[in-house]
């Protein structure tokens, strides 16, 4: 035990116990740092300055119980706390260990001789119940992590059915109704041609029957509305068609293979893809460095980045600035989205890669962006960092090994 760097702290008012403690401790520890109080007020004060490595307090002091500072159980204290009581108040003391104290000891000319042996025994068990806390902690981490896959892993699956299920219907409901639009087109003209005819050669109670009729079918609207109609279909089937797609890829089976990959290519390409939907709000700056080339699957790579550019545009509702950097660090190869948006919550900042959250329109966003990114940079071995502040905008940042998983 590295007992330098002890820092003792005894509370206790009268004066002579206060020095035998001491004295017994200095022999045990002479290069402790001690420090006495005399009341729970400076007791107070001391810990709002530092925490000491244990802490050695009488029952009572002038200005009140030390007990009452205590608060169960002893592991989740910030400091190792031994109560010492004058002979006959061993009850109390009991309570004091119930409530979260380590150990008690009786005031006598011996147990004061045998206060070293006692520290050193309390912050040994100190430790171990730190340690206990700590390998519980990690524990619980672990189990939440696994849960967590589990929980990607059946979303995956059903997001492969349901994207399956959906595709076929999607296929032939777009494909119709590309049909109808050209065949309704073709009735229209017909429509119109007959009515010239009509109104050419047919008898007046022919024309007005026919007028009548037209009038009550509210004919002229059905030929304005249904090319609208279709239009907003085909428009909505586009965005199914999207989610279907996006549900793909965050269930997609590992298919092609790694290879060494100049990603800045791979980057100018994307951005040469997502370039639309980007100029509108942002100007994009591009910071390419020079990176080596990576051991990865390029494509899943650019779907990153294009998940990263396209919710930096969306971030920025007025005017901004979108930067894409490539840089090296070390073994890893680093590609950051910065962006001069709105900025993520820190309540937020918990969910954004969790599949299905959005804070998007429907339509907009599906929620799925940053769950697949973060999913494929974590299959490369990698990982997707964001630092973000309210009002001034968002960082992302992927990191690969420059030679793959291994
Ligand atoms: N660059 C960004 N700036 C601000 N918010 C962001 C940014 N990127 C992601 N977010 C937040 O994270 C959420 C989830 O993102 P994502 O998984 O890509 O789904 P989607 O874009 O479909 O909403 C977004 O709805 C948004 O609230
Ligand atoms: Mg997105």
């Amino acid at each position: 035990m590295n007992t330098t760097s002890l820092d003792i702290l005894i509370a206790e008012d009268d004066v002579g116990h206060a020095t035998a403690v001491r004295r017994s401790l200095e022999n045990t520890y002479p290069d402790a740092a001690i420090t006495v109080v005399t009341s729970i007020r400076e007791y107070r004060e001391y810990i709002a300055r530092s925490i000491p490595s244990i802490a050695i307090l009488d029952l009572n002091l002038s200005d009140g119980r030390t007990i009452d500072l205590l608060s169960a159980p002893a592991v989740d204290a910030t400091f190792p706390i031994i109560i010492m009581t004058s002979c006959g108040s061993e009850q109390v003391a009991a309570d004091a260990i119930k409530r979260g104290a380590l150990d008690y000891m009786v005031k006598s000319p011996d147990t004061f001789a045998t206060i070293g042996a006692m520290v050193t025994g309390a912050l040994r068990e100190w430790h171990l119940l730190q340690d206990k806390k700590q390998m519980e902690l990690q524990l619980k981490e672990s189990q939440a992590r696994i849960i967590q896959q589990e929980k990607m892993a059946s979303i995956g699956q059903l997001a492969a059915g349901v994207a399956h299920e959906i595709n076929n219907p999607m296929g032939y409901i777009t494909s119709n109704m590309n049909s109808l639009w050209k065949y309704a087109e073709k009735l229209a003209q017909f429509i119109e041609n007959q009515g010239q005819a009509l109104e050419m050669c047919a008898d007046e109670a022919t024309k007005a029957s026919i007028f009548e009729m037209k009038r009550q079918i509210k004919l002229d609207f059905i030929l304005k509305d249904f090319r609208d109609l279709i239009t907003e279909s085909l428009e909505g089937s586009k965005r199914v068609s999207k989610i279907v797609q996006d549900l793909k890829s965050f269930s997609r089976a590992e298919g092609d293979y790694p290879i060494p990959a100049n990603l800045n290519d791979y980057i100018q390409s994307t951005i040469n893809v997502v370039r639309n939907e980007i100029k509108y709000v942002a100007q994009l700056s591009m910071q390419l460095g020079d990176i080596p080339p990576v051991i990865c699957r390029p494509q899943q790579i650019s779907q990153v980045v294009m998940n990263l550019l396209i919710n930096a545009a969306h971030s920025i509702s007025d005017k901004g600035m979108i930067t894409v950097a490539t840089m090296t660090s070390g073994e890893m190869v680093e590609i950051s989205v910065v962006d001069t948006g709105c900025g993520i919550s820190p309540e937020n900042m918990e969910k954004i890669f969790e599949p299905f959250f959005t804070t998007k329109e429907a339509g907009k966003g599906t929620g799925l962006g940053l769950a697949i990114s973060a999913d494929i940079v974590r299959k490369h071995g990698g990982e997707l960092l964001v630092k973000s502040t309210i009002g001034s905008g968002t960082t992302f940042t992927v990191r690969l090994p420059i030679e793959g998983t291994r």
